[in-house]
């Protein structure tokens, strides 16, 4: 995905050595607060959407939703987005938008639901493998939908959804809230098997209920949706960010460092806390979040990536680079996207020990990884190299820093407030 941001430098410069202390806060999670923008097309009417994250996507959001018709005003200082929709939203999602935010597709079962059209660019190729959409394509169809493709877009049309039981082949996040927020207007029942239980499915599902959605089963693998005539607009705050609280206790237990982690929830990182924990780091539940200490180098450990409450694929590139560093040999072992594994040639570069073969990495710990400048490919690629420079000898120069600014607000600067010498440019 591109998303290019023109005003910060785009190169991170991480001098490896400092061992993170303090606190640091963590803000609305990406990946829920873009859809709950997305989502919010189901009410005519002012939504407002609290808790999110400064990043450069909830402003391509913004656009994609005021190309709708929508009028959108973000405040950056209050972190809050308020959305005007209008009666009847314009049908179509521009490729140019598309393209650089995957979460765009999460217009396609509100504007489908609502206005009996959808017209979404296909968002095309990705840096973590490819990312089908024929879940969501087969279970739209299931509930009435024609839909085809037209000249890189899905064109899909609707009198009226009906409710009908779908079984995905794979619990997909995309997948189940689409069909969520498509069966919330549909008449009758609908009952969505396998589906995905993340924190950030939940969070939708419960934006929807308290827009008047009928749904149970929220966080198990069966959802089941009564669809109702209309939606009234409603205010949520997102829900923290899991995957950046994450990135936060990997950093802390490669630096040898003692940090708090305020917004942190234990409960929505139990499997990664847990492998951490394996390491040798010792975590307390906090009130406002969670307290992580590390004392001595890390054992090595095995990860396996799995829909949650499995370890995250978005933490895995993190924990290769912790494990690059480790006392032992880890296998870590990707289910869930085939080109996660691509970030691991930078790695390479600076010393690490990793070899691939097929969906499955071996990875041999050394004591100090040798800094270099490197490539980030994706959000939590780039994150993990920024990770893997702190624990480098000398400066690493991390090129394609967006990606990063994508996922991680002011995470240069955070990372300052922790004692770390990580600068742009
Ligand atoms: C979301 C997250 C992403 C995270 C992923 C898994 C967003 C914007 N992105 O991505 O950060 O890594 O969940 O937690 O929220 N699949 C199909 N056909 C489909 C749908 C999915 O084959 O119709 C496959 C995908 O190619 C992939 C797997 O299912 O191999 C999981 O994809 P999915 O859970 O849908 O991930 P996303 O929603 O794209």
């Amino acid at each position: 995905m591109s998303g290019k941001s023109d005003q910060k430098s785009d190169r991170f410069r991480v001098v490896g050595g400092a061992r993170l202390s303090g606190q640091v806060s963590v803000a609305g999670a990406k990946n829920s607060a873009l859809k709950l923008m997305a989502v919010s097309l189901l009410a005519p009417g002012k939504t407002t959407i609290t808790n999110l994250p400064k990043i450069a996507d909830v402003d391509f959001m913004a656009e994609l939703l005021n190309r709708l018709g929508c009028k959108v005003d973000i405040d950056h200082e209050k972190n809050l987005a308020i959305i005007d929709v209008p009666q009847t939203p314009a049908a179509r999602a521009d490729y140019d938008l598309v393209r650089k935010l995957r979460a765009s597709i999460n217009v396609l079962g509100p504007l489908l639901t609502r206005v009996g059209r959808a017209e979404v660019a296909l968002p095309g190729g990705d840096a973590i493998g490819s990312r089908g959409l024929d879940f969501h394509i087969q279970g739209l169809t299931d509930m009435g939908a024609q839909i085809h493709s037209e000249h890189g877009y899905i064109i899909a049309t609707a009198k009226k959804l009906t409710g009908c039981k779908i079984e995905l082949p794979f619990p997909s996040v995309g997948a189940t809230e689409n069909l969520m927020t498509a069966a919330v207007l549909a008449t009758g029942t609908t009952v969505i098997e396998n589906a995905a239980r993340e924190p950030d499915v939940v969070d939708i599902g419960e934006f929807l209920i308290s827009m008047g959605a009928k749904i149970s089963g929220l966080g198990t693998t069966t959802i089941e949706i009564v669809g109702v005539s209309e939606l009234k607009p409603t205010t949520h705050a997102t829900l923290p960010d899991r995957i950046v609280a994450g990135t936060w206790a990997f950093a802390a237990t490669m630096t040898l460092g003692d940090i708090q982690i305020i917004n942190g929830r234990t409960d929505h990182l139990e499997m990664p806390l847990e492998k951490l924990v394996d390491a040798g780091a010792i975590i307390t539940k906090e009130k406002t979040g969670f307290h992580i200490k590390m004392d001595r180098r890390p054992s090595s450990f095995d990860v396996a990536t799995l829909p949650y409450p499995g370890f995250p694929t978005d933490l895995q590139p993190m924990a290769i680079s912790l494990n690059a560093i480790a006392n032992g040999t880890a296998l870590i072992t990707e289910n869930v996207f085939e080109g996660r594994f691509m970030f691991v040639n930078e790695l390479l570069r600076l010393g690490a020990k990793v070899q691939v073969d097929g969906h499955h990495a071996a990875v041999t710990g050394i004591e100090k990884l040798s800094s270099a400048p490197v490539v980030a490919t994706d959000i939590r690629a780039g994150a993990a190299l920024v990770l893997a420079g702190l624990v480098s000898d000398g400066v690493t120069l991390i090129e394609d820093g967006y990606h990063i600014d994508r996922g991680y607000p002011d995470f240069a600067s955070e990372l300052q407030k922790l004692g770390a010498d990580v600068t742009r440019g």
